[in-house]
């Protein structure tokens, strides 16, 4: 990121290279906060209200009190669209408890830290859409409040590098012999041209982009079975797909070296992606 970049930190739109918080910030001691990564099209935000409500639940799950109304945010997220030089963005938002002397219980009266950065959205190569990616599977040993965006990553962080050392995209994962998603992507499978996707609760993120290609499922005449998905199932799927704000929709072509189905970009997975093409701003 280049250190001209105009980053937002607490009220003061400035350089990247001039952002400082302190030390004692809790989102570096405990990683105390949660964030929001919205992708942005020809500079129009893709499904910002979703975003905006995922933040607000994440905010009331570790009870920072959102320091902003709808409204603002709104005119945030525009006025950082505006300021970057790039048509295909991905904005980035972090807000954390603020800066405390270390103790693990709330302080009293800390300010919560706002931080915005926007870069470029980089998606999927057209060889990737078209031949599908390597995926690694694993436990998911991450806590069990997974449906906060909370920026404390570290299961996540782990989990990817093991996709990392493997040359894979993502890691899959199962939590006690079921699906849950992956490091940083939902996870559908698809059976006999039915969507498959784990049940949303606390053990998988609701992702945004996951939500928008069940709601598209109808639209291009397929159906949704949303219930717990085991792992016999995942291994025996006709497709399995990742889903995130910079995949979008993005098929899995094998799972730990074995071909999932024929071994290349299914029907509906071909279906789905050209209709959420059609869907973005
Ligand atoms: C753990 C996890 N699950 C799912 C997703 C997909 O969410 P979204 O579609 O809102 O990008 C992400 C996004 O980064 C994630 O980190």
């Amino acid at each position: 990121m280049n250190q001209d970049s105009v980053v937002y930190l607490n009220g003061v739109f400035q350089p990247l290279s001039d952002a400082k918080i302190s030390v004692l910030d809790r989102g570096f001691i405990f990683g105390d906060g949660v964030y929001e990564v919205v992708p942005v099209y020809h500079r129009q935000p893709f499904r910002m209200a979703q975003h905006l409500k995922r933040l607000e639940n994440s905010l009331a799950a570790i009870r920072i009190p959102n320091p902003k109304s709808t409204a603002e945010w709104e005119a945030l997220f525009l006025e950082m669209i505006r300021q970057a030089p790039y048509e295909q963005q991905v904005v980035y938002l972090q807000i954390t408890r603020g800066v405390a002397p270390r103790d693990h219980g709330f302080p009293q009266g800390a300010t919560p830290t706002v931080f915005m950065m926007v870069n470029p959205l980089t998606l999927p190569t057209p060889e990737q859409v078209e031949h599908g990616v390597a995926c690694v599977s694993a436990e998911d040993f991450r806590w069990h409040c997974c449906d906060i965006k909370s920026t404390s990553l570290l299961g996540n962080v782990l989990l990817r590098q093991t996709a990392v050392e493997a040359g894979a995209m993502e890691t899959v994962l199962f939590r006690d012999g079921f699906l849950t998603e992956a490091s940083a992507s939902n996870v559908l499978a698809v059976k006999d041209g039915v969507i498959l996707a784990p049940p949303q609760d606390h053990l998988i993120l609701p992702g945004i982009s996951c939500d928008a290609v069940l709601e598209f499922a109808p639209m291009i005449g397929v159906s949704v079975d949303r219930r717990p998905v085991s792992r016999a199932e995942v291994l025996a799927a006709d497709e399995l797909w990742l889903t995130s704000s910079g995949k979008e929709v993005l098929a899995i072509t094998t799972l730990d070296g074995k071909p999932v189905g024929d071994g290349k970009p299914g029907r509906v997975f071909k279906k789905m992606w050209a209709y959420y093409q059609t869907q973005k701003p």
